[in-house]
């Protein structure tokens, strides 16, 4: 049932391009110039009403959702927030009925995500949910459902579910964008054909998974890291850190690269190593100072950059490229190679990598 994986964590990292293109599906129409989400029930007029939008959700569907926030707010101009489902309802949040709150769940069953949910649906939001379980309580209970079509994920540390939430993301910020005519039609067919290429090129990631596992068996040595970047790619640094915390049991820490100097650099020292993650064309230079801060006080530098970029070579000690994509898509490659990471340094270290300590696939306590 591992379709001759050593892992379903393994098998299910490469179920990813499969996954994209099973979230993609129909939702791209045969022009391949615009997305239709026939399961969204909003009409027009209901989209045009959105004040604000509340994305809530737990863990790594939490880090798909702060990547989900910066595509919203690029393509659709709405203000969003996204919050920890454990924290929402407890921080009276202001939900109207113009708020649209988005809930993202892999299994659909998250308890805090659950009841996030029932208290926006009692102030009057209408509630979309992304889930990769049909007839789930959350799939249940919304009023719109994306479901992604992953299939399902046995592993305790997602991978492809985070993935297609991602695409869930990328579709709907589309999706709004296309209604409000927020931004211009030639962008939007830009962005779609930047999705169907995805696939391919996590193919080519995968491929290189060899590479990724030389550098996670020199980082399963250490027993504190860090995994730095700015805008899209800190919230892909989150989503790595958890993954290499939750089956290396590894400290890390991810951090946006520009806050370091405000107290955490102090935990730099000769030989820690540091995940800095540089794919944005615009931050790239900012990136790459605090790149220097941190080498400047020994730190082992592992960088990733998007292909064709010849910089980040000179200032770190050893990088890996992800193919070449729209900065907001950079997410849904940057984060196999930290997937990979996490994988092969929790195998080094001799771990039980599906089911690690502590854990449980659903969470269906508060
Ligand atoms: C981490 C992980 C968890 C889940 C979280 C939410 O790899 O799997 O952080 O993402 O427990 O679960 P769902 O998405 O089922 O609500």
């Amino acid at each position: 049932e591992k379709a001759g994986f050593d892992h379903f964590m393994l098998k299910e990292i490469h179920e990813q391009p499969k996954a994209y293109r099973d979230t993609m599906g129909t939702r791209l129409d045969a022009s391949g110039e615009k997305v239709v989400l026939n399961e969204i029930g909003m009409t027009p007029e209901q989209i045009r009403a959105i004040r604000q939008v509340h994305i809530v959700a737990c863990g790594t569907a939490y880090h798909a959702g702060l990547v989900g926030k910066s595509v919203i707010e690029k393509l659709a101009r709405i203000p969003v927030e996204t919050d920890v489902a454990s924290e929402y309802r407890y921080r009276a949040p202001i939900i109207t009925p113009e708020t649209l709150v988005i809930v993202v769940s892999q299994s659909g069953e998250t308890a805090d995500t659950l009841a996030a949910l029932r208290e926006a649906k009692r102030c009057g939001a209408r509630v979309l949910a992304i889930t990769n379980v049909v007839g789930s309580s959350v799939a249940r209970e919304a009023d719109d459902v994306i479901v992604t079509w992953a299939g399902p994920e046995i592993a305790v540390a997602s991978t492809k579910a985070y993935t297609s939430q991602l695409i869930a993301f990328y579709l709907l910020g589309l999706y709004l964008a296309q209604t409000l005519g927020t931004v211009d039609e030639a962008y939007i067919a830009e962005v779609v054909a930047g999705l169907q290429q995805l696939p391919e090129k996590v193919e080519s990631i995968l491929a290189q998974a060899d590479t990724i596992r030389a550098i996670a068996e020199q980082v399963s040595t250490h027993d504190n890291l860090f995994f730095i970047g700015r805008g899209l790619d800190y919230a892909v640094a989150l989503e790595g850190s958890l993954k290499l915390k939750e089956i290396s049991y590894i400290h890390s820490e991810a951090y946006a690269a520009g806050e370091l100097k405000h107290g955490t650099l102090a935990l730099i020292e000769e030989g820690i190593p540091v995940i800095a993650l540089a794919t944005q064309d615009e931050l790239f230079e900012k990136t790459v100072s605090n790149i220097k801060e941190v080498k400047a006080r020994g730190a082992h530098v592992f960088g990733i950059h998007a292909e064709g970029d010849a910089e980040l070579a000179k200032v770190v000690d050893r990088t890996f490229a992800i193919p070449a994509t729209l900065p907001l898509l950079t997410p849904a490659l940057s984060v196999v190679p930290l997937q990979l990471l996490a994988y092969y340094a929790s195998l080094a270290r001799g771990n039980d990598v599906d089911k690690p300590r502590n854990l449980a696939k659903s969470v269906t306590v508060e």
